[in-house]
């Protein structure tokens, strides 16, 4: 069955040298763009970006190496897509946590190169017999990737029924760092936060570049700025970009949790950051019949050294 995917997937959408189809881990299949500037890996299950790469520089996404490639379960890394709710469900906390997206297979619908030499991947996710457990409203999900230079993203999402309908949303990205505890991140100076690591509370963020010493999971509402992650160590800034986007999170599981999770091994922690472009809480999104609302996150990088 994989094999047939793939091989329907290649006949309708392979560009020869540039983008191609492959059975990723676990049999699943996965999309391979290879361009001059760059690679990246995008697997249908979740519309997961796992991989992105400048050539010649190690990868700017960390994926675990512990990372469950199944049906049922998100894969650990990458960019996974929370949608429609972020973290647990609010009326059911039984239902998958960060909502469906991330663990639903998305159709392919397009594969362009378009005229900046960009690779443009079109997927979309709709409804299904599922989903409608968790979340009854007709929608139509649309996300594009354009891989060049920068790796852009862009989630629409559409009410295609006659109720309004609200929703949260997160690309719930794992930049991939040398040792979080050399790196610093800027951008959310000003900010308020709520840090839902024991004792949890509500805090201003200070002046200063954001340093890590502990377990992180602050969420930032009513932010719009956009964030830099200084790596040392790795000789590296990495840009996050965004619009219509009003909330960010930022998360480092540290020791005892990363310990506690069954997909993600036990030394990984310094080698990630979570900065997830978002909107949540007070910032999610209400959409009337009709209506579409995009968000949009743009990842860039250049060496310190430069
Ligand atoms: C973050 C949340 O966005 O995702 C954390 O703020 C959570 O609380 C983390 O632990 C990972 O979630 P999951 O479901 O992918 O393990």
């Amino acid at each position: 069955m994989p094999d047939r995917i793939v091989a329907a997937l290649r006949e309708k959408f392979e560009i020869e040298n540039f983008v191609g189809f492959d059975l990723g881990v676990n049999r699943v299949p996965r999309i391979v763009v290879t361009i001059p500037p760059c690679e990246a890996h995008i697997y249908l299950h979740g519309a997961h970006v796992t991989h992105y790469r400048h050539r010649g520089q190690s990868p700017l996404l960390f994926l675990s190496e512990k990372s469950l490639f199944q049906n049922d379960k998100p894969i650990r890394g990458g960019i996974p897509i929370c949608w429609p709710w972020f973290g647990p469900n609010k009326q059911n906390p039984s239902f998958p946590m960060h909502g469906f997206a991330r663990t639903s297979m998305w159709e392919l619908q397009g594969v362009a190169q378009i005229p900046t030499g960009q690779i443009e991947l079109k997927l979309s996710l709709t409804p299904n017999e599922q989903s409608k457990n968790f979340f009854p409203h007709d929608f139509v999900l649309d996300y594009t990737i354009t891989i060049g230079d920068t790796l852009e993203l862009a989630l629409r999402a559409t009410n295609t029924g006659d109720q309004p309908f609200t929703y949260e949303e997160a690309l719930h990205t794992y930049f991939a760092i040398s040792d979080i505890r050399k790196t610093q991140l800027l951008g959310l100076g000003g900010s308020t936060y709520t840090t839902k690591v024991a004792p949890p509370g509500t805090h201003t963020q200070g002046p200063d570049p954001l340093l890590f010493t502990a377990e992180t999971d602050s969420v930032y509402t009513n932010n719009t700025a956009e964030c830099t992650i200084i790596d040392p160590p790795g000789d590296r800034t990495i840009v996050v970009g965004k619009q219509n986007s009003n909330s960010t999170i930022v998360w480092n599981p540290w020791i005892a949790k990363a310990k506690a999770m069954p997909d993600f091994s036990d030394e990984e922690w310094p080698k990630m950051l979570c900065v997830e472009t978002a909107n949540v809480w007070d910032n999610a999104i209400t959409l009337a019949l009709g209506q579409s609302h995009t968000m949009y996150q743009r990842i860039a990088t250049r060496q310190l050294s430069q």
